[in-house]
């Protein structure tokens, strides 16, 4: 695969997006040592320093656009799997798509789409993994939520090697899911789930729901039980866990 590696991009899922208007083949990656204008969900600044992971995949699966945010988990869970097995570390997942130890944030996914209806051009997948960072720099209001490998294992963890390990539990994933596994996946990431069974708050446009989160249907869609029994699917949105 092409990799593209940079000392300092903006974006590398802004990158990532030039390069694949451009006709760049599925696979190609790129990865910056650090961002300018790192972005995270719902518009949101991602500090990028030095020693983190900052890395976006393009990918043009030939599948429905709908399936598209199913790609999100897909990633959430191999981030989750290599973190675990590479650095021993209990991980879990809070929905959507954050990798937590404890319960605090040490990855971000950002997957972007270019489609229409019909047909997905491309998507890029972007992930951000505080890895050498020290999360104490971090302006206050992030420091709390949010952990480094560094500050959890109190050592440096060589950055290529886990990339390397990251790609290769990836390709596996996403070749599940264009075989169709995706259940398969779901199993995996409900094993790494924080969110089912915990009471959540969740965000989206300007409306707040609040319950209990019960499961992930086939096709990721959160569903929480609301206090009067009903149930809600949750396409979206930000999710706090409450207790
Ligand atoms: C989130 O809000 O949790 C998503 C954060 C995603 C950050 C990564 S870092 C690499 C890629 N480039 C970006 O600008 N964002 C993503």
């Amino acid at each position: 695969h092409e990799i593209h590696y940079f000392n300092e991009v903006d974006s590398t899922n802004n990158v990532a997006k030039e390069l694949a208007k451009d006709g760049a083949v599925e696979g190609t990656i790129v990865i910056a040592e650090s961002q300018s204008m790192g972005r995270g969900r719902r518009g949101k600044k991602w500090i990028s320093p030095e020693g983190g992971i900052w890395m976006s995949i393009i990918l043009r699966p030939k599948i429905n656009p709908a399936k598209a945010p199913q790609l999100t988990l897909v990633t959430g869970v191999a981030v989750a799997e290599t973190l675990k097995n590479e650095c021993g570390l209990d991980v879990g997942i809070k929905w959507p798509n954050d990798i937590l130890v404890g319960e605090k944030k040490v990855c971000g996914i950002l997957t972007e789409a270019q489609a229409t209806t019909k047909k997905v051009e491309y998507l890029i997948v972007g992930i951000g993994i505080d890895l050498n960072v020290d999360v104490k720099l971090f302006p206050p209001k992030l420091r709390e939520g949010a952990t480094s490998l560094k500050n959890e294992l109190e050592k440096e963890i060589h950055s290529a090697e886990l990339i390397q390990k990251f790609l290769l539990n990836f390709e596996n994933r996403y070749n599940e899911f264009k075989e169709d596994k995706f259940p398969e996946i779901l199993k995996q990431w409900r094993m790494f789930s924080k969110t089912i069974g915990s009471y959540v708050e969740v965000h989206k446009r300007g409306r707040t729901v609040k319950g209990e989160a019960v499961g992930i249907n086939k096709d990721g869609i959160l569903i929480l039980e609301l206090e009067d029994g009903s149930l809600e699917k949750v396409v979206s949105g930000e999710c706090i866990h409450v207790k």
